[in-house]
């Protein structure tokens, strides 16, 4: 026997009973003749006494140590309320070493000094600590959360597999080679999208599927080569069914995980205007400061070097929302950060005088104007970069990241504010290879107003896809795919595939089209992703129990490694 209790749960109600526990020494204070110990297990920590005399024999005790103990409980002199087991202790009169520890690499504690590489090699010691723990259990809630929701709302759910054909969906592929067929080559898949497709020709209504997906791409913070998603995919659909229905899905899991209800609708915005409003598909829309077009006032007021640009636009910093002082020095520290120069910076004064960027030579009048047009209060400060369409966005895009990140007073703004980003374009054009790519992957169905595009204009066409951002981070993406075989052999011609290619790859696919394909369509969302948001954190590292790092490496295993047989 182990344990009759664990390290969490002995409390003022079980005072002078008889206990065993079984725990790592997380603490040792040596007080004389007294040693004061804390044990820690899954469950929670006790505090132990010793008498220096049962440890007499020779017992060497380290931290990390694994131990069992009997004794008694006891109340607590000096109390600690933080935690369930601080108004006791327990007086032990038996011990045990169950096995020892070597010195450990990094201390086990919330606020650890173990950086990310230790952690990463010691990962198991790492899980030891709160802080990982407590995020894979959160992360078993919400996976529980989200099958019931789903089984409930009658989506099954249906393996696929893993090792399968080469499919192009925007990331490279992992390779592994067969035996039994030599030469030939599986492909780890990137995602179930062809199989959930084939599941709605085979007649499932309502499919889901928490999966792990493989993509040979670089790791960042959001991103690694092995991640999970929540796939799913619906028979009988349109837009507004999937955003309906995928609305309900993230309020029911807002409101079961964090306790919020969420009641307005999810703003929903095309990816057109996106990218004008904040210069990205991926706009994180707590914070307002959308973007303002001021080429009209440009031209009316004649200002000078602004004129010839293809686009000026401007951006607000209220004085109340953002935590940036009146000096010239501190504003340009922030910009500093940008690169770029196409931008320049105005901020009008309490008294009525202004500061601005050393590239800023307006005169007091076209200040003025800036101010007046943007309905400036002291304190806030203007942003205005200019130059052509798509550069100006995304550098006033990075400018508006960088304020959020670093300086909002972090009041009177909601946790969680979802936004579906919707139309996407079909394909765009690649310059490079000479051919056009999916924007979201090759069976999603163009827009139903917009087919007649498809033959001349195929980058004007626009899809039946969305992704729902939030935070500003891509948590889902999805779409309407193409269910008639006319369709998606055109796709597959602009992506440059031959017929020969389209039969040899996707034959099997263009085939059950033949069968009567149902409409369809669907979203996967990131797992990892998701409750990495949740849990306000920005690293999705922190929820995967055993993460790559950003070489896609798992420093613990060392993997990957060469095929060497007799390495020794
Ligand atoms: P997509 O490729 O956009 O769509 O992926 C869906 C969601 O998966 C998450 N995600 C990732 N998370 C962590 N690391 C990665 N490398 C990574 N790549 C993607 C994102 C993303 O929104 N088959 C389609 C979905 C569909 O059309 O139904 C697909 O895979 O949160």
């Amino acid at each position: 026997m182990y344990r009759t209790h664990n390290c969490g749960e002995l409390t003022k109600k079980d005072i002078g009973k008889n206990v065993m526990l079984s725990g790592w020494i997380k603490k040792i204070r040596n007080l004389g003749s007294l040693l004061f110990l804390d044990i820690r297990d899954y469950f929670g920590v006790t505090q132990l006494i010793f008498t220096k005399k049962l440890l007499n024999n020779g017992f060497f005790l380290g931290k990390e140590f694994l131990i069992k103990i009997e004794g008694k409980v006891v109340e607590r002199v000096s109390k600690n309320y933080k935690i369930p087991t601080g108004e006791i202790e327990i007086l032990v009169y038996k011990i045990k070493i169950l096995n020892k520890s070597i010195e450990i690499p990094f201390s086990i504690e919330n606020n650890t000094d173990g950086n990310e590489e230790i952690r990463m090699k010691y990962r198991y010691l790492d899980i030891r600590r709160n802080t990982i723990k407590n995020n894979l259990i959160n992360r078993h809630k919400l996976v529980l959360e989200i099958r019931n929701f789903l089984s409930k709302k009658g989506y099954l759910e249906i393996e696929t597999p893993v090792l399968v054909n080469y499919t192009p969906e925007g990331a490279r592929n992992f390779l592994v080679p067969s035996r039994k067929n030599s030469g030939k080559f599986y492909s780890l898949h990137q995602s179930p999208q062809m199989f959930k497709q084939l599941l709605m020709i085979g007649g499932i209504d309502k499919y889901f599927q928490i999966v792990k997906c493989f993509r040979d791409e670089d790791s960042r913070s959001d991103r690694q080569i092995e991640f999970t998603q929540i796939d799913c995919e619906m028979a009988f659909v349109n837009v507004n069914d999937v955003l309906f229905f995928f609305e309900r899905f993230i309020k029911h899991i807002l409101k079961k995980i964090k306790k919020i209800n969420y009641r307005q609708n999810f703003t929903r915005i095309s990816y057109y205007d996106a990218i004008k409003i904040y210069g990205t598909d991926s706009p994180d829309i707590r914070f307002g400061m959308k973007f303002i077009v001021l080429n009209e006032i440009v031209k009316k007021n004649n200002i000078n070097f602004l004129i010839e640009k293809e686009l000026t636009i401007g951006i607000k910093i209220k004085k109340s929302d953002w935590n940036i002082y009146n000096t010239d020095k501190k504003i340009d520290i922030i910009f500093s950060k940008i690169k770029k120069s196409n931008f320049l910076w105005i901020q009008y004064l309490p008294n009525k005088t202004f500061l601005y960027s050393k590239n800023c030579f307006f005169n007091k009048k076209i200040l003025k104007i800036f101010i007046k047009y943007f309905k400036s209060r002291p304190g806030d400060i203007l942003v205005i970069s200019y130059g052509k369409k798509i550069n100006t966005r995304t550098l006033l895009s990075e400018i508006r990241l960088i304020i959020i990140k670093n300086y909002h007073f972090k009041k009177n703004y909601k946790k969680f504010n979802p936004v579906w980003i919707t139309d996407f374009p079909l394909l765009s054009w690649e310059e490079k290879y000479k051919k056009f790519k999916s924007v979201h992957h090759p069976f999603t169905s163009p827009k139903k107003e917009d087919i007649h595009l498809l033959n001349n204009h195929p980058e004007k066409t626009r899809s039946n896809s969305y992704d729902l951002i939030i935070n500003g981070t891509e948590i889902g993406s999805g779409s309407i795919r193409i269910n008639n075989i006319k369709t998606q052999k055109k796709i597959f011609q602009y992506l440059g595939y031959s017929s020969k290619e389209i039969q040899y790859k996707f034959g099997f696919f263009i085939k059950a089209f033949e069968f009567g394909t149902p409409p369809h369509g669907g979203i996967a969302f990131g797992l990892d992703r998701l409750i990495n948001i949740l849990e306000e954190d920005n690293n999705i590292k922190n929820f995967i129990a055993f993460p790559k790092n950003n070489e896609g490496r798992d420093l613990m295993t060392n993997t990957p490694s060469s095929l060497v047989k007799n390495i020794l």
